[in-house]
């Protein structure tokens, strides 16, 4: 155990972990120089396409240093805000961390974000200054704001090229050398020590593994990923989930290289899988610990919970998918223990699910997958923010999907998540920035300079404002230099309404949605003016209205489309012809009071994509 080294690498997007996990892989011999293409981590088809990381993923390395072998567990995370939650899992399973920094960029927010997790979870941090092979790559710029941020000195920071392999080396000396083998099993019980027989003998250590990631495979069911703080587990081990309850016998233990690869025993301080053989994806929950004994051990610290940020409603487009849906999500739910979902009704729409995201990329994923993976067509509602209201009953309800909100005669008070946000940005760019806030209800409340020329802004806004298209704001006003990262803070009262759409006279409510009320006159009309060019025209005419508590506030007509009655009469029989128009018209007006106006899907696709 004193030759193994559990750590992760943390980065900003972009920053170059994968790169440099390549370089990891190479010089340990892990994949052979023929076999290693780039970002090797990167195993998802989209985190391929889109050149991210979106999973975390594990690999083991063996190293050899001053005549030792050593054992390197590297777990490579994703650097984009909605993943943080990934990267907090990653740090409960691992004792240190490379905070990489791109030398021509300098320090990010999520370089920041990460910090604060990672020394929230006691993790110890060796600060990493990449691509400084770059002609634009400003190394001392980046020093000093590593010294400012993490109070190092100048040669406690290791200086690198992931792409040319330059200092490479010398990092898993120091990996070896700065970060604490796994601690003790006594140590790590609790601070108590482990249970001892009647003759004060120390008994075998109980096995406690943390579930820190999962997956699911078509042979051998859930495959649990685990850091084992004690004891030890071998095939066919008898054993259980603590919080869970669900038993099962391991169908195989191993390590990943980063293939899967069964081992005979995984012991303490390790990192490898556990193959479950169970199912049922619900009874796997990531977070729990893996026991071999009946009593007297207790839960490993797991993770909060993460709350989603926005939820969206999805139905599929052909309502016989809606099984295939929902266990299409629960096996992703293995692997993105992030999503959450439940059923839920439409009448335009039928049966779906609304479920809940960390942001929008985090939803674009989803989606994706869903598409590819499974090979489903959905419909996606807008995305909104919870919020929670106050029921003149004295109640209080949390509302996920504007088309639940109540009417406003019952309820008294909406509240709404806010967010606070870290930004860095030029010193140049505050004056935009004030603006932007300004503009999304929100304030800056302090800047703090970093090293020498930038600034740490901190901001509060609505979360509403937040996930939609803020970051991308954000980037062209600052010319790209800025970058932000966000967590929910408190809960506001907020002055919003339902704002809701009537499709001849019928209220639509997939096109419900939760709006400013002072932008709620704009939204109305931007509304029905879309929808009118989207809806194909009937036989008669179709009223499209904006209503808000009660009143309308928009009304666009779709003209009737029209149909010559009287074109097969020669000749000018004026009153002929008046006889069959006021025939058509008593038709419409009659198919008008009946009509029930269908919406084809791709006019839902196109109205909620902004
Ligand atoms: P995410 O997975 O999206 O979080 O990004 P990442 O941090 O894994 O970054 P990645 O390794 O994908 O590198 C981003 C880009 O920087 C790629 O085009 C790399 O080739 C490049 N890059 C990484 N390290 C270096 C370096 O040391 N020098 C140079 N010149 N380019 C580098």
């Amino acid at each position: 155990m004193h030759h193994i080294r559990n750590f992760v690498i943390l980065a900003h997007i972009d920053h170059g972990k994968s790169t440099l996990a390549d370089r990891f892989l190479e010089i340990t011999g892990t994949i052979e120089k023929r076999k290693m293409r780039e970002q090797f981590l990167d195993m998802h088809p989209l985190e391929r396409e889109k050149g991210i990381t979106i999973k975390m993923q594990p690999v083991r390395m063996l190293w050899r240093f001053q005549e030792q072998e050593y054992i390197l567990n590297l777990i490579d995370t994703p650097g984009h805000v909605d993943f943080t939650y990934e990267v907090s899992r990653a740090l409960a399973a691992v004792e240190g961390g490379l905070l990489l920094v791109d030398a021509t960029q300098g320090v990010q927010a999520q370089t920041l974000a990460n910090l604060h997790l990672a020394q929230k979870e006691g993790v110890r941090i060796i600060p990493v200054i990449n691509k400084i092979d770059l002609p634009s790559a400003d190394v001392e710029k980046t020093v000093t704001e590593l010294i400012d941020l993490l109070n190092v000195s100048r040669d406690e920071i290791y200086l690198i090229s992931a792409k040319t392999g330059e200092g490479v080396a010398q990092l898993l000396g120091a990996i070896i050398e700065k970060i604490p083998p796994p601690s003790l099993a006594e140590a790590s019980y609790g601070g108590r020590h482990p249970p001892r027989d009647r003759e004060g003998e120390l008994s075998v250590v109980p096995l406690r593994a943390l579930v820190f990631d999962s997956l699911f495979d078509a042979y051998q069911g859930v495959i649990a990923h685990v850091r084992v703080f004690s004891g030890s587990i071998k095939k066919s081990g008898r054993v259980r989930f603590l919080a869970s309850g669900a038993r099962f016998d391991a169908l195989e233990v191993g390590v990943f290289r980063p293939a899967r690869i069964p081992v005979s025993e995984l012991a303490e301080g390790e990192i490898g899988y556990i193959a479950t053989g169970i199912k049922e994806p619900e009874q796997v929950r990531v977070g729990d610990t893996i026991t071999d004994r009946e009593t007297g051990v207790d839960l490993l610290p797991g993770y909060r919970e993460p709350s989603p940020m926005v939820y969206a409603s999805i139905f599929p487009e052909n309502q016989e998918e809606y099984e295939t849906l929902r266990e299409a999500l629960m096996k992703l739910k293995l692997e993105d223990a992030a999503l959450v979902f439940e059923p839920e009704e439409s009448s335009a729409l039928g049966r779906g699910v609304r479920a809940g995201f960390l942001g929008m990329l985090h939803m674009e994923i989803i989606s994706e997958r869903l598409k590819r993976e499974f090979g489903l067509e959905l419909i996606f509602s807008n995305p909104s923010v919870a919020f929670r209201v106050a029921l003149r009953s004295g109640e209080e309800t949390v509302i996920y999907s504007a088309a639940r909100m109540p009417q406003s005669h019952e309820y008294t008070v909406i509240k709404e998540p806010w967010a606070a946000l870290e930004i860095i940005t030029p010193p140049q760019f505050i004056g935009a920035l004030t603006t932007l806030m300004s503009e999304r209800e929100g304030r800056i409340s302090e800047a703090i300079t970093i090293g020498k020329d930038r600034l740490l802004v901190r901001c509060v806004a609505p979360l509403r404002e937040v996930i939609i298209d803020l970051y991308d704001r954000l980037k062209s006003i600052t010319q790209g230099f800025a970058s932000m990262s966000y967590e929910l803070s408190e809960w506001r009262e907020a002055d919003v309404v339902r704002l809701d759409i009537l499709v001849a006279g019928e209220r639509v409510n997939a096109f419900a949605e939760m709006v400013p009320r002072e932008k709620v006159n704009f939204v109305g009309r931007a509304r029905v003016e879309k929808l009118r060019g989207l809806i194909p025209s009937e036989l008669f005419s179709i009223a499209l209205q904006a209503e808000v508590e009660g009143r309308i506030i928009a009304r666009e007509t779709i003209g009737a489309m029209r149909k010559d009655v009287t074109g097969y009469l020669y000749g000018g029989d004026r009153s002929r012809k008046m006889k069959l128009w006021k025939k058509q018209q008593r038709g419409k007006k009659r198919l008008k009071e009946s009509a029930h106006v269908e919406i084809p899907t791709e006019v839902f696709l196109k109205m909620l994509k902004k």
